[in-house]
């Protein structure tokens, strides 16, 4: 029996969600896409931290899709507004309290292959942890990280995905660093150079959480904009926003056709 870390507020007893999801900037809009059960705001859950970032609602979505039985995190914490790596994982560790064995992480994350394009999403196939922080601080867990990111789960979607729209969906290396500033140019070059395909200020943590916990991990990146530099554009937040609100609908065709699946793995 996993410790407790996290008392179980009343109304989430005798759910048992098999798969979890996180959802990153702007894709809250995937919760449309299930049929909902109960939901539970982080402030319910004595000791999990919450967001005060515009776009990163703090609450547990449960539901199912396809018959699967899901828990969908709206919003999490990131290291860049004073959270520690282990604060920014706990939701990964509720999840994995609640019996969830597969998490699907997704962000928004910034272009640093010039090759890819806004709006695309891109699978992600291994990480940099460039921000140097991890959840397992002060534990010896020397854990194995040759596959964080589960081969079987994205051959699956990658199948899905060429059946769904006749296309590759992308796939790549993200780059985690502590924000909560955008890149600087130099620093996107540098990052290409380091073998990234993507940047961005979330998700390592709680992919490495998981990986120590036994979950499946699957993990994808909105690329919401050009890393600096790589267009004549300045970043902001909002564009960030409206491109991750546009493909969180490509998303949920993908999920749904895939999710069931995913539990017979
Ligand atoms: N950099 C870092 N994080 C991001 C970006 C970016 O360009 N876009 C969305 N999240």
């Amino acid at each position: 029996m996993a410790d407790i870390e996290f008392p179980v507020p009343d109304s989430l007893r005798g759910l048992s969600p098999k798969i979890g999801i996180v959802l990153g900037s702007g894709l809250g809009g995937f919760v449309d896409a299930i049929a909902p059960s109960v939901s539970c705001d982080y402030s319910e859950i004595e000791g999990l931290p919450r967001s005060k970032v515009a776009g990163h609602a703090g609450k547990f979505q449960f539901g199912s899709l396809g018959g699967v039985e899901l828990m969908i995190a709206q919003g999490r914490v990131h290291i860049y507004e004073g959270w520690t790596a282990k604060e920014a994982a706990a939701q990964i560790r509720f999840m994995h309290q609640m019996g969830v064995q597969i998490v699907i992480l997704t962000n928004a994350a910034g272009i640093v292959n010039a090759n890819f394009k806004p709006g695309r999403w891109m699978l992600i196939n291994d990480h940099l942890n460039l921000a140097r922080q991890s959840p397992l601080t002060g534990s010896a867990s020397f854990i194995d990280q040759s596959t964080v990111y589960t081969e079987s789960l994205r051959v699956l979607l990658k199948a899905e995905h060429i059946e769904l729209h006749g296309t590759s969906l992308l796939e790549g290396t993200y780059a985690w660093l502590n924000g909560p500033e955008y890149e600087t140019p130099a620093e996107i070059r540098m990052l290409r150079t380091l073998g990234a395909d993507a940047v961005g200020m979330s998700t390592v943590p709680e992919a490495i959480q998981a990986r120590s916990l036994g979950m499946q991990v699957l993990a994808l990146s909105c690329l919401t904009n050009y890393g600096a530099g790589l267009s004549g554009q300045a970043l902001n937040h909002e564009e960030v926003m409206e491109v991750g609100l546009n493909s969180a609908k490509k998303l949920s065709g993908l999920l749904e056709n895939c999710i069931p699946a995913m539990i017979e793995i």
